[in-house]
């Protein structure tokens, strides 16, 4: 069964059908880049084959530290920017309460850190694990970066001053580089058990590795049904050479057309405010793999039907800048009805017994007809459910995609070299010696 359907019917009055058969060649072209390598890049590739390559021993230990810190842990500080966070992040929220910080469950409740500078957010964080037992997972590939160093400096102080230093070394867990950085150096000479990001997975593309395996086991969800579903739609992606079976080349090729038709703007639209940080992660994947030499589409973001009364009128009615690519999910994980009463005082008596999904399906097929109206292309990515399989599945597709559609554009999809001006900035103004 196809799990992860991508419906264009609603983008073939902006391209014709013609125009993106014209584009299966090099869409193509892209992926057999992908596959052999022999493109810009090509030292970042691991994360293609990552779901089938998955060490079990490594999975089995991972799974060990998870039921130790357990045990010991209401909380877990997941400490990491970008990359190193936003995937773990994403498939924790899309899958947890939305009350979960009040309603605690069984599981440890994971917190985040180092992906702000905000100093009011680190006093609230240390107030809030003053009074609750906790461990930290701290996570950078290059081990040097600056946000989640003074973070983990300050989680650590705080840990060790809490537990002493002995239980603190404990309650650490260290994934990055094999072989360099401070942050292995640290983990080293601590002793904290550490996990690799492997060499050749750039931060954006490692959800499937340590980075994301270990926040979201913690948290309570099922990394083999994850990596399960990534596995089955690395098949799909590998092995089918039409753009009707291959959702993802099919993304890469609609998107591709869209932009050089004129459209400058991808909003990825959810239906569910449980899917906020798929959107956070694929900005960041599409964002930093796709914007450079001048090129790329900007990866913008809503989640309907809040953001329809922000930003739901500049999509209407501002500059036809934009396409939509809107998320449906066909089953969410519970129904609730919309409860009748007699006196009908609210008028809305008309949606009785009907369920907030089916209200919500409504109010997404009308904004589609809306926008499409407007002038706004909409793709929609079909899922029947959100849960570890599905969610496994996306993050692969949105890979792939990626990487296809990074090279189709004509850039490197698997450097980030504008991320370092800012730094270079930063480290001048903070007086960092040699800079
Ligand atoms: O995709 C990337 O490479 C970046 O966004 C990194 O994930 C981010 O900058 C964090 O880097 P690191 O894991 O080295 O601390």
């Amino acid at each position: 069964m196809e799990t992860v359907k991508l419906n264009i019917e609603n983008v073939l009055g902006f391209v014709d059908r013609a125009e993106l058969e014209a584009m299966q060649p090099e869409v193509l072209a892209a992926r057999a880049h992908l596959l052999k390598g022999d493109a810009a890049g090509s030292d970042f590739l691991g994360w293609v084959d990552l779901p089938e390559q998955v060490d079990p021993a490594m999975l089995s230990r991972l799974k060990a530290d998870v039921a130790r810190l357990s045990v010991k842990s209401k909380v877990m500080v997941v400490v990491g920017i970008g990359g190193s966070y936003l995937g773990a992040r994403m498939v924790i929220e899309a899958l947890q309460s939305e009350f979960a910080a009040i309603c605690r469950g069984s599981k440890p409740y994971i917190v985040y850190a180092g992906h702000t500078l905000g100093e009011d957010y680190y006093a609230q964080l240390l107030a809030m694990l003053d009074g609750e037992d906790y461990s930290v997972c701290v996570i950078s590939k290059s081990g040097t970066t600056t946000e989640p160093a003074v973070a983990f400096r300050i989680v650590k102080a705080h840990l060790e001053a809490k537990y002493g230093k002995a239980e603190a070394a404990s309650r650490i867990v260290a994934i990055t580089d094999a072989r360099r950085g401070a942050l292995h150096d640290i983990a080293v000479q601590e002793g904290y058990p550490a996990y690799v990001i492997p060499d050749n997975v750039g931060g954006r593309f490692s959800v499937l590795t340590p980075v994301g395996l270990l926040p979201i086991a913690m948290a309570g969800y099922d990394v083999d049904r994850l990596l399960e579903g990534a596995r089955d739609m690395r098949r799909r992606c590998l092995e089918t050479d039409s753009l009707e079976a291959n959702p993802a080349l099919l993304y890469a090729a609609v998107r591709n057309a869209l932009y050089r038709r004129g459209f400058k703007v991808e909003m990825l639209v959810g239906c569910q405010l449980n899917l906020r940080y798929v959107a956070e992660w694929w900005k960041q994947l599409y964002g930093e793999s796709e914007g450079k030499d001048g090129r790329g589409l900007l990866p913008h973001s809503i989640t309907i039907t809040t953001d329809l009364h922000s930003m739901g009128q500049y999509v209407q009615q501002g500059e036809r800048l934009m396409f939509e690519t809107m998320l449906r999910v066909a089953s969410p994980a519970h129904r609730v009805p919309v409860p009748t009463d007699e006196r009908n005082l609210d008028g809305i008596n008309y949606l009785c017994g009907k369920t907030l999904t089916e209200i919500n399906d409504c109010a997404a097929d009308g904004t589609v007809a809306a926008h499409v109206a407007g002038g706004v292309p909409v793709m929609q990515l079909e899922v029947p459910s959100v849960d570890e399989y599905v969610l496994g599945q996306l993050i692969y597709f949105f890979e792939f995609a990626c990487g296809v559609s990074g090279y189709t554009l004509g850039v490197n999809p698997f450097d980030q070299p504008g991320v370092e001006f800012y730094k270079k900035n930063m480290f001048h103004l903070l007086g960092k010696p040699g800079c």
